[in-house]
């Protein structure tokens, strides 16, 4: 059997009487099916083993195309590489937080891209029931260490592991980027409950003082993130509800490094130009006079969350 005799064996299989259901069973197995290709492509830019221009042509597409739809997918899956130093450079949330990200009448949490649980830890202490979802093994594995008290669970925002209407509110700190929204929002909704609401959450380094612009303009100099941290969410969500904290986030110089080395373009860097970086920030820390010699770091932080209820 040739291979598109099998594709359209499987494809009429699927979709079987067609209508509704089969356009539903049908979107399930090519879903699922996408996330195998990006996973496998994942695997050949990981190790160097294919160029884009040969995964565009097994892809029947153009080196541009296969860029454009993947390495952005690639960067969304990066963070598990370096999970250690996520954990250990990445900043906390503000705890002023939980009382505007989460309403008063809220019991049951969603931590969705919940990652090593650094939000996680701040909604189980205020005595929420959470659980915390998670695609990446490596960064579920730091959070299940971090925050026994969440129940953790594999799953993504595409396809949350919960059933319908079966939390009160759900909370995205620092990931609403990296969702294909067009998907995620309505599988956000099915499991909040009716009244439900949606938390969109940013820590942005706050670059006022001279050494944090220059760390900025560092870390920037290879691959710029452009991060809309103001979101406009479609419905079934109303209108947004703003509020920014200013805070700093107490740190060392290995805190920096590790920070610097958890941003997902810099972990998808090329080895030589990653190496490059981290050293270069070293030398920033060790130079700059408001650094050099410093064992403790104030960063400052604004904390940016964007709340829309169901
Ligand atoms: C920058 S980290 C944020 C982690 C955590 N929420 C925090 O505040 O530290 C982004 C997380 O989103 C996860 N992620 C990426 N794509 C995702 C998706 N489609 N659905 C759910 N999580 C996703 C990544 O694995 C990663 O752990």
């Amino acid at each position: 059997m040739t291979i598109d005799d099998l594709a359209h064996r499987i494809a009429a299989d699927v979709a079987g009487e067609g209508g509704l259901a089969g356009l539903h069973r049908l979107s399930e197995v090519i879903a699922v099916l996408e996330d195998r290709r990006t996973a496998v492509i994942d695997e050949l830019r990981r190790g160097r083993h294919a160029t884009w221009e040969e995964i565009g042509r097994a892809c029947g597409m153009t080196r541009q195309g296969a860029t454009r739809r993947w390495s952005g997918k690639l960067r969304a899956r990066s963070f598990g590489a370096a999970a250690g130093a996520y954990q250990q450079g990445r900043p906390g949330y503000p705890l002023a937080l939980i009382g505007s990200a989460v309403p008063r009448e809220a019991r049951r949490v969603l931590d969705l891209g919940a990652g090593t649980g650094k939000l996680t830890r701040l909604l189980v202490d205020a005595g929420l029931d959470v659980v915390a979802v998670e695609p990446d093994d490596a960064m579920r594995d730091q959070l299940a260490a971090a925050v026994p008290r969440a129940a953790v669970r594999g799953g993504s925002a595409e396809r949350i592991p919960l059933p319908d209407g079966s939390v009160d509110a759900v909370v995205v700190a620092q990931a609403w980027h990296w969702f294909d929204q067009g998907t995620a929002v309505p599988e956000i909704a099915r499991v909040l409950a009716p009244g439900g609401t949606l938390s969109l959450i940013w820590n942005v380094r706050d670059e006022s003082e001279p050494w944090a612009a220059e760390l900025g303009a560092l870390m920037h100099r290879s691959a710029k993130q452009t991060i809309d941290t103001k979101p406009v969410v479609p419905a079934p969500f109303g209108a947004p509800e703003r509020l920014e904290i200013r805070w700093e986030h107490v740190t060392t110089r290995s805190g920096i490094l590790d920070m610097v080395a958890s941003r997902s373009y810099v972990i998808t860097l090329p080895e030589a130009e990653r190496t490059r970086l981290l050293a270069d920030v070293e030398h920033l820390l060790d130079t700059h006079p408001d650094l050099a010699g410093h064992e403790e770091i104030a960063m400052p932080y604004v904390t940016r969350c964007t709340r829309v209820r169901l």
